[in-house]
């Protein structure tokens, strides 16, 4: 799309947008002036206190022992600066997992008190799993390319381990199910499913189920078609299920993780909501902007490219109105680039600007929780690397996490240059309640630009004093977009040993008219004493 756009460009001489942007840039510099529209009497949307939620997927368990990564003390204190959260595991090889329980007398030992004092994964047990990991990815990238998908069973040991992971780290482990074992009437067959569930009770696992993933590709994944209509009648005998059970009467049941319109079309999704929304709390999809084989630094940073989860998200949110008015939206499933991510943009500090762009913009158009695709494991845009290492998104996410809070305002970017203010992306929310004082606002402000700006601060918000969290990569600018090192407020983060984070410390600034964003800065500012009438609690 890019090229095809430069090399038109180059044809006529460039006499659209390209040479405006070329000659406002001569009058750029960095005072140059953006202003917001704000609204800080009325709340717009609430999220989930989860509202920031991840993923494992389901590759990790393509062979079992490599569950074990999660038993990495170092993995276990990354994802509890993530909490409170929800860990869902599943994906496309989730249509392919067998339960087969290896020890039938294990189910009758009480399950351990003391779950997280277990001594974690040995060093050099780490290390091994961690090499082989990288060879296990080769594997897997085949099977995907070819569609060939084997089945994989699986023991007592997958639940376990994840379990004692979403546990120790204080997150709710959601669990997708198998929705590929039918009967010969296409009926999903759920015997497997009681198999596991009724392990999963007599240790008194706490979790919540998903059936099924993106089962609008099933004919290609697996020569299957399931309709909608099928498909939400298997989500009703699920339900059926858990309200016999005494353990999991209770718990969440999501679905049904269909992928992101196509189209104008939602296939699958309409049928499903007529026979099975009653079954589900919450309604998922999956988003991805860009695919990440023929995708480029540009679209990372291209307000076009972030803006087209509007139309998609408002198709989903429509449909689900429609059906079900109640029932809240989650992205189920979510990340940059599909096809793994794109190795070196997907997992370096440009990637941040699709992860904060889809968590503001997501939350003003009205989901209720996004969960990001992955944690750790598959691919490339994963928030802990291979080596267990946290990749700039890690940061961002930990951050959003203690800044940004349930209740969303509204902003504007207004300004007198087009180009300019639309490569500023600004977001609103009260300050999350553990941060900071009653009526603090944390302003979410993205600059796309290659140079800074200025953001204007209305007078309202003017006399507050400001808590800054600016994350540049690590070298700034430009020439740091595909790092994998990134600054908070000018110092490069890093762990201060394996279970230990950094201080994630904002610069307190003096109230100001306007607060200054450097070239591609991700960041956050806290307003802490505006008292927005919105964020008082009474
Ligand atoms: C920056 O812009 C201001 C006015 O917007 C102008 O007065 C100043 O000379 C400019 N500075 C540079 C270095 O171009
Ligand atoms: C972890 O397990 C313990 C014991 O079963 C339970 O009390 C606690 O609520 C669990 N925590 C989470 C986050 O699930
Ligand atoms: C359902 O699957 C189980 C194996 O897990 C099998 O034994 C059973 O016959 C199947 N039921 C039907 C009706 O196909
Ligand atoms: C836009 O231009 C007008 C008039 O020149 C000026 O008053 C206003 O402050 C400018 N807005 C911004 C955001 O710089």
């Amino acid at each position: 799309m890019k090229t095809v756009y430069a090399i038109v460009c180059a044809l006529i001489f460039c006499a659209s947008e390209e040479l405006d942007f070329i000659k406002q840039r001569r009058f750029f510099n960095t005072s140059e002036n953006v202003a917001m529209e704000v609204d800080l009497s009325r709340v717009r949307q609430r999220v989930d206190p989860r509202f920031l939620s991840v993923t494992i997927d389901a590759s990790l368990a393509s062979d079992e022992k490599f569950m074990y990564l999660l038993g990495s003390p170092k993995v276990r204190a990354l994802a509890s600066a993530l909490t409170p959260a929800f860990l869902r595991f599943g994906g496309t090889r989730q249509d392919f997992m067998v339960f087969t329980p290896q020890d039938v007398w294990r189910s009758k030992v009480p399950p351990a008190a003391n779950l997280c004092d277990r001594v974690g994964l040995p060093s050099w047990l780490e290390d091994n799993l961690k090499k082989e990991w990288i060879q296990q990815q080769i594997l897997l990238k085949r099977e995907d390319l070819q569609r060939k998908y084997k089945r994989v069973k699986f023991t007592e040991a997958t639940v376990d381990q994840l379990y004692a992971f979403t546990n120790c780290s204080g997150m709710k482990l959601i669990f997708g199910l198998n929705a590929l074992l039918r009967m010969a009437d296409n009926r999903w067959n759920s015997s497997n499913a009681q198999a596991l569930m009724h392990y999963c009770a007599s240790r008194q696992y706490k979790m919540s189920w998903e059936l099924g993933n993106e089962p609008n590709s099933y004919e290609k994944k697996a020569g299957i078609r399931v309709d909608g209509l099928q498909l939400g009648e298997d989500f009703v005998h699920l339900r059926k299920i858990m309200s016999e059970s005494r353990f999991y009467q209770n718990s969440g049941l999501y679905g049904p993780d269909v992928g992101q319109p196509r189209d104008h079309r939602i296939d699958i999704l309409e049928g499903f909501l007529q026979s099975g929304s009653e079954a589900i709390d919450a309604c998922s999809w999956h988003h991805y902007y860009v695919n990440g084989r023929d995708t480029s630094l540009e679209d990372f940073l291209d307000p076009e490219v972030l803006d087209t989860l509007t139309l998609k998200t408002n198709e989903v949110l429509q449909k689900v109105k429609q059906a079900s008015p109640q029932k809240k939206v989650w992205l189920g499933e979510t990340s940059s680039a599909y096809g793994g991510g794109a190795l070196g943009l997907s997992d370096s500090f440009v990637a941040g600007f699709m992860w904060l762009d889809k968590l503001g913009l997501g939350a003003i158009l009205g989901l209720n929780v996004v969960m990001r695709q992955v944690f750790i494991g598959s691919g490339s845009y994963h928030l802990v690397d291979d080596n267990l290492d946290p990749l700039p998104d890690y940061w961002l996410s930990v951050l959003y996490k203690r800044l940004v809070g349930q209740q969303v305002l509204s902003v504007k970017a207004v300004g007198n240059y087009t180009l300019l203010h639309k490569r500023v992306r600004l977001y609103l929310h009260c300050t999350n309640k553990k941060s900071s004082a009653n009526g603090a606002v944390t302003l979410i402000a993205m600059n796309l630009n290659h140079k800074a700006v200025r953001v204007l601060v209305p007078a309202h918000m003017a006399s507050s004093t400001v808590v800054a969290f600016v994350l540049e990569s690590d070298p700034s600018g430009g020439e740091g977009l595909y790092s994998r090192s990134v600054m908070l407020n000018g110092e490069v983060l890093k762990m201060v040993d394996d279970t230990t984070l950094p201080d994630l410390k904002g610069a307190s600034l003096a109230p100001s008219e306007h607060v200054h964003l450097p070239a591609f800065a991700l960041s956050f500012f806290v307003f802490s004493d505006v008292r927005a009438p919105a964020c008082l609690s009474l």
